[in-house]
C-alpha cells in the first residue's frame, strides 16, 4: 500500500510523461511531410518517392497518369520483388541492380519474378529521374558530342529513339544505352532491363500503355513527341560521364 506522498509523486511523474508525449506529437505533426508517405514496405525493397510533384510534367505527362504509374504500378513491382525474396531470403541483402546485372546467379525458382518485378522496380526508379520539366532543348557537353558522333545529330537521335519506341510490340521500353563506350538505341520487352545484358542505362522511355493511355489513348507517337520535351538531360549526362569514368 502506498502513502499519500508516494501517490502524489506518482501522479506528478505521470503528468510529466503525458506532457512530454503530447509535446512530441506536436513536434511530429509539425515535421510531417505534406503528402502521406508510401505504405510501409513489407520487405527490403522500397518505393522511392517521385522526385517532383505529380503534375510537374503537365501537359506532357498528366498528373493522374503519373500518380497511378508511380503509386500503383511501380509500387506493385516493389511488392512483387519483396515477395520474390521471401522465397529466396539470401537475395534480400543484394541491391536490385546487382540482382539484375547477375540474373544468372539468382535461383531459378525466383528468376522470372526477379526479372519482371526487379526489372520493373529498377527501370521505373531510373525513369522518374530521367524526367524533368523545362530542361532546355537537349544535351550539352561530352554527351552532346557523343550523340552527334553516333547518330549524326540530336534530331536524328530523337527520330531513331522514337522509331525504336514505336517498334516495341506490346509492352516494353526503348533505351539509349552505353555498350562499352558505344552509344546504342535498343528496346526490351516487358520489364527486361539492358542491365542484364551488360549495358549502362542512360535514357529510357516506358511504352507500356499504363505510361500514356489515359491521356494519349493509342497515340503512342504523340506521347513520344511529348516525352522528348521532358527529358532530364543533366541526369543523362551525369550517368554518361560516370560510366566513362
Ligand atoms: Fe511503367
Amino acid at each position: 500500500m502506498i502513502n499519500r506522498r508516494e501517490a502524489l509523486k506518482r501522479t506528478a511523474l505521470a503528468a510529466t510523461a503525458l506532457t512530454a508525449s503530447a509535446a512530441w506529437k506536436v513536434v511530429r505533426a509539425q515535421n510531417a511531410p505534406p503528402v502521406p508517405p508510401a505504405p510501409a514496405p513489407t520487405g527490403p525493397f522500397q518505393l522511392p518517392p517521385l522526385p517532383f510533384a505529380a503534375d510537374a510534367l503537365e501537359p506532357a505527362i498528366d498528373a493522374q497518369t503519373m500518380t497511378i504509374h508511380h503509386d500503383r504500378h511501380h509500387a506493385a513491382y516493389v511488392a512483387g520483388l519483396n515477395k520474390a525474396v521471401t522465397e529466396a531470403p539470401e537475395l534480400a541483402s543484394r541491391s536490385v541492380e546487382d540482382l539484375l546485372r547477375y540474373l544468372d546467379t539468382v535461383p531459378e525458382k525466383v528468376r522470372t519474378a526477379i526479372r519482371n518485378h526487379g526489372g520493373g522496380h529498377f527501370n521505373h526508379s531510373l525513369f522518374w529521374q530521367m524526367l524533368k520539366k523545362n530542361v532546355g532543348t537537349g544535351p550539352t557537353g561530352a554527351l552532346a558530342q557523343a550523340i552527334a558522333r553516333s547518330f549524326g545529330s540530336l534530331a536524328n537521335f530523337q527520330a531513331g529513339f522514337s522509331k525504336a519506341a514505336l517498334s516495341v510490340f506490346g509492352s516494353g521500353w526503348a533505351w539509349l544505352t552505353l555498350d562499352g563506350k558505344t552509344l546504342k538505341i535498343e528496346t526490351t520487352p516487358n520489364q527486361d532491363s539492358p542491365l542484364t545484358h551488360g549495358r549502362t542505362l542512360l535514357l529510357g522511355v516506358d511504352v507500356w500503355e499504363h505510361a500514356y493511355y489515359l491521356k494519349y489513348q493509342n497515340r503512342r507517337a504523340d506521347y513520344l513527341a511529348a516525352f522528348h520535351s521532358v527529358i532530364n538531360w543533366d541526369f543523362v549526362a551525369t550517368r554518361y560521364q560516370a560510366a566513362l569514368a
